[in-house]
């Protein structure tokens, strides 16, 4: 139906919305061109500071956790389960293949926590508990990310019972890990950047 394809192309385009990269522009700096060159909060972080990493962060959890809330509520009554998971899925295509930046985007951790939070809370905190240890210890926020993605389609389907948001965590996964390949990398060469910057 129209209504569907409305909701998740709305979806993407909103996930298409690169805050981190309005926000350094904001600030006068292209954080593609810094760092790690992500668009995403732990660049923004890095690069334009720790506030305005944190505003990223907000904005982009919102505009995923918003479209798949919408989803929910709009949804008809066939399409109750499944359609609020696809437009977190195009809420996350979108950050990741942003039209508006000729498909490169970012890496999709942010936006994948935005995808959670009316999908599956309980999994989601229980990985935001992990996600905060490992960062803190590490103070790589890269390792935290591949690590609460890896976990999260097992967390998804021992609290939340859904085929079809465990599907999701799976895709989100492998696509985050992706993503994270430079990052990877650096890791196991010992020469992933802190999110701290280059100061520490
Ligand atoms: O969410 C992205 C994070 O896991 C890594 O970011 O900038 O260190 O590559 P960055």
């Amino acid at each position: 139906s129209p209504r569907v394809l409305v909701i998740i192309l709305a979806a993407y385009l909103l996930g298409a919305v690169p805050f981190g990269l309005l926000i350094g522009f904001l600030r006068g700096k292209d954080i593609r061109q810094m760092g790690s060159g992500n668009i995403g909060a732990t660049n923004v972080a890095r690069c334009v500071g720790k506030t305005w990493g944190v505003i990223t962060l907000v904005l982009d959890v919102a505009k995923a956790a918003l479209p798949v809330y919408l989803a929910s509520r709009l949804a008809p009554e066939a399409l109750r389960e499944v359609l609020p998971a696809l437009a977190g899925l195009a809420a996350f295509l979108g950050h990741l293949y942003p039209v508006y930046l000729g498909f490169r985007g970012g890496k999709g951790v942010a936006t994948a926590v935005g995808v959670y939070l009316f999908l599956c809370p309980v999994a989601l905190a229980i990985n935001v508990i992990i996600f905060v240890a490992v960062v803190a210890k590490s103070g790589y926020v890269s390792l935290g990310s591949l690590l609460t993605s890896l976990l999260m389609p097992a967390l998804v389907w021992f609290t939340c019972h859904s085929l079809s948001v465990t599907l999701l965590a799976s895709v989100m996964a492998l696509l985050i890990w992706w993503r994270h390949r430079e990052n990877i990398a650096r890791l196991l060469r010992g020469e992933e950047k802190s999110w701290r910057g280059a100061r520490e």
